[in-house]
């Protein structure tokens, strides 16, 4: 590689999967939105329609249909009831509702459309559903563990059975918003921190909400990639913080992942509640407007999030209601949730001329668009079955696939001495802490559907799968985050009873989500001191940990000799734990977010870039970049899991160790388990681009393959590399690929060293 970036090739690729999105089947309606010959059934609805009436197109509420988690998630307006909502409905004042309950106000409310409104036009129902609907699949972090984007697909396919058997149209997920910074409570909503996986997972998520038939199937769904853009990047992990990230950084982390996804054909898109650099994203023209819909060519519909209009002025960047609404909806945001500004504002604003018709109509005509590729003109009951609603949900195949995907989220983390896999017979076995029983804290934030009372807990689940279920205990010992009294007393005579101790401690559900940041990302104290007390017993103890982020793990908790991530799994919970715990399943799952020594570390990701004084190997030298209590890594890195297997990596082969600028190169590595039992490994592919004009990040995850190998045997695993793979965003904010040199791995995880090499890309 040539030393000077000036005299380097820079070479600039097209911009692939942003143009995908105009060639992909599901959304060829959508994109012909501002072509302007756009249906003539719409354009002749849009010539009759006052402007108050297009205002209320753009209106969407929280159903005010009463009760249920969703109300208590979203409250519905002060004041708002459900008759008041269907007088809104009757004179077109409203475009759809969100979060509602089921068949019987989806029918009610859209009879009002169709019969009682002037113009009859459809609403549209929405939800979040981002794991599960009442089957609940386990949370989005802890299934992208899995590495799995079928599995993703597979899940987020279901949820969209069943939540469009219940009248949904259009679910708010997948959530893609990369998290480096674990103390973000939402973090549990993403993929995790990596810019490949977060691709992988958002595209197989939107996949399988919009189906395969096209979304005006019964059971498909229109998905929303949320939240645009950077959110997960406040500043110090508190949400809805500011955050200040350069236009490249933006271009390199944050957008690859909607981009995926609007390669995928998702419908719509959600701006975020953050400010990028001083510019609220709902009021940022640059961000919807010129990369949104001039650079990606986006067709979709842009949604605000839940009055992020209104939250301009709380923001200091609108003085009044007015000029919020004029500055959000010229900035490119088509449909208002939640405040009313837009029903309220717009027609004054058009009346004035502050805000042209053509706006008007481009956004009304997005909205009634999305309408029509979801099939509600043509029928717009077509989600609204009651039978339909009982018979799709919670089904046999549903529970089976939520009991799979919880065993292929669970990342085994230690498992000292072969603690792991435990007989299903011959040992006491004690449940203890705050998780092992009882129908609470299983499905996990962000869930409006599902119930914890429908879920299998720990208890239930390991009874299920011992020969005698009278060997096992459970004991809570300790509150989430205050003692119990006596608990400690009740959990070390249980654990002194038992052979073997499972601790079930972790994070409560509302302690991940929205607006629940962590200032430490830690087991909570009371709990620590449980988990002390019943190591103290001396008993082999399990550590089962129920979580929404990374945690930074200590004491009795990191010293167990087996440590299990769980996670918030859902229905099936305590069936997929105990599948893992007695090896009826063997654990494959890898984390998608790195485990850090320290809160203090965060944000900390893999894919940091090296500094000029990279902290070296071994012991301490002094006027590196490193701390002085813990070292500048992850406790547990990002990628890694272990199996019940023993595997070892070897045999590299770079055929030649050279890249032609337009050939491949092909990547081999034997992969072996010389242990007893099964095993399926996640055999991970990470590259360094050893200088480049920008400084690249220590490691890149390029590529991964799930292997299973028997006990005893060996697979040879091929990655075939080429040129696209390497590039990155250049010094005019362009995709950039450089020749030279580039140091490679196949590893179990971003800090293991697995098999490694250079290899260098050759210029043409
Ligand atoms: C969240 C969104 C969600 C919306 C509607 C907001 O508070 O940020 O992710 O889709 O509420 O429930």
């Amino acid at each position: 590689m040539e030393s000077s970036g000036i005299s380097r090739r820079a070479m600039l690729l097209g911009a692939g999967a942003v143009t995908a999105w105009a060639a992909s089947p599901a959304r060829a309606l959508l994109a012909r939105v501002d072509a302007m010959a756009a249906s003539p059934m719409i354009e002749s609805l849009l010539a009759r329609m006052t402007v108050a009436e297009k205002a209320g197109q753009l209106t969407l509420n929280a159903a005010a249909w009463a009760g249920g988690a969703a109300n208590a998630l979203n409250p519905t307006k002060a004041g708002a009831t459900f008759d008041a909502q269907l007088g809104e409905v009757r004179a077109g004042q409203l475009g759809g509702v969100f979060n509602g309950h089921g068949t019987d106000m989806a029918q009610r409310m859209q009879t009002v459309a169709m019969r009682e409104a002037r113009l009859k036009i459809p609403l549209i129902f929405a939800a979040d559903v981002i794991h599960g609907f009442r089957t609940v699949f386990p949370v989005p972090l802890g299934e992208a563990g899995s590495f799995d984007p079928d599995l993703a697909e597979q899940t987020a396919r279901a949820a969209a059975v069943e939540a469009s058997a219940a009248g949904i149209d259009w679910t708010f997920a997948p959530m893609v918003d990369i998290a480096h910074d674990q103390r973000w409570g939402r973090a549990v909503e993403g993929a995790g921190e990596d810019v490949f996986l977060g691709r992988m997972m958002a595209a197989a998520r939107v996949r399988g909400f919009q189906g395969t038939k096209g979304l005006t199937a019964d059971d498909a769904v229109m998905a929303c990639a949320k939240h645009f853009a950077a959110y997960g990047a406040g500043e110090g992990g508190l949400d809805y913080n500011s955050v200040d990230v350069s236009e490249r950084t933006l271009r390199d982390v944050y957008f690859p992942p909607f981009q995926a996804a609007f390669g995928a054909g998702v419908g719509s898109t959600m701006a975020s509640f953050n400010e990028i650099s001083g510019v609220p994203a709902t009021a940022n023209p640059w961000l919807l407007d010129t990369v949104l819909r001039k650079e990606w060519g986006f067709g979709g519909l842009v949604v605000s999030d839940y009055t992020g209009d209104e939250e301009l002025i709380a923001h200091g960047f609108a003085a009044d209601a007015r000029e919020a609404t004029r500055l959000a909806f010229m900035a490119g945001v088509d449909m208002s949730m939640q405040s009313n500004f837009y029903r309220d504002h717009l027609p004054a604003l058009v009346a004035s001329g502050a805000v042209p018709m053509a706006r008007l109509d481009q956004a009304v005509r997005r909205v009634l668009l999305a309408k029509q590729a979801l099939g509600l003109f043509d029928d717009p009951f077509r989600r609204i079955d009651a039978k339909r609603e009982r018979t799709r949900v919670r089904t046999k195949a549903h529970l089976a696939l939520a009991r799979d995907a919880g065993r292929r989220s669970i990342v085994l983390l230690k498992n000292d001495g072969d603690l792991l896999p435990l007989p299903r017979s011959g040992k006491r076995i004690a449940l203890i802490g705050p998780f092992a029983q009882g129908q609470r804290e299983l499905i996990g934030p962000w869930n409006v559907y599902g119930s914890d009372k429908e879920a299998v807990d720990l208890l239930s689940g390991v009874r299920a799968l011992v020969a005698d279920p009278a060997s096992v205990t459970a004991t809570d010992g300790s509150g989430i985050d205050a003692p119990l009294p006596g608990g400690i007393e009740a959990a070390v005579a249980a654990a002194n009873a038992a052979d073997i101790v499972i601790l079930a401690v972790g994070e409560a559900q509302n302690m991940s989500g929205e607006a629940q940041s962590r200032a430490d990302i830690v087991v909570p104290a009371a709990q620590m001191a449980l988990a002390a007390a019943v190591a103290a017993t001396g008993k082999p103890i399990v550590v089962a940990l129920r979580n929404g982020r990374a945690l930074a793990l200590s004491g009795a908790v990191l010293e167990a000799p087996a440590i299990l991530v769980t996670w918030f799994l859902g229905s099936q919970s305590g069936l997929a734990i105990a599948d893992i715990l007695f090896g009826i399943a063997a654990p494959s799952a890898r984390l998608p977010v790195s485990f850090p020594y320290a809160t203090g570390q965060e944000p900390y990701h893999y894919a940091h870039k090296s500094t000029g004084r990279p902290n070296p190997e071994g012991p301490r030298v002094d006027y590196k970049a490193h701390y002085r209590e813990v070292p500048n890594a992850a406790r547990f890195a990002f990628g890694h899991g272990l199996t019940y297997g023993k595997i070892g990596y070897s045999d590299l082969q770079l055929a030649g160790g050279k890249l032609a600028w337009d050939g491949t190169l092909e990547v081999r590595a034997t992969i072996t388990n010389s242990g007893t039992r099964a095993a399926e490994e996640v055999v991970q592919l990470y590259i360094h681009d050893v200088a480049a004009s920008i400084t690249r990040p220590v490691r890149e995850l390029k590529a991964f393959r799930r292997v299973r190998l028997a006990a005893g045997a060996r697979q040879e695993v091929v990655f075939t590399l080429k040129r696209s793979d390497l590039q990155f965003v250049g010094l005019d904010l362009k995709p950039t690929v450089e020749p030279g040199q580039f140091r490679l791995w196949v590893a179990p995880s971003a800090q293991a060293e697995g098999v490694s090499a250079t290899f260098e890309l050759v210029a043409a």
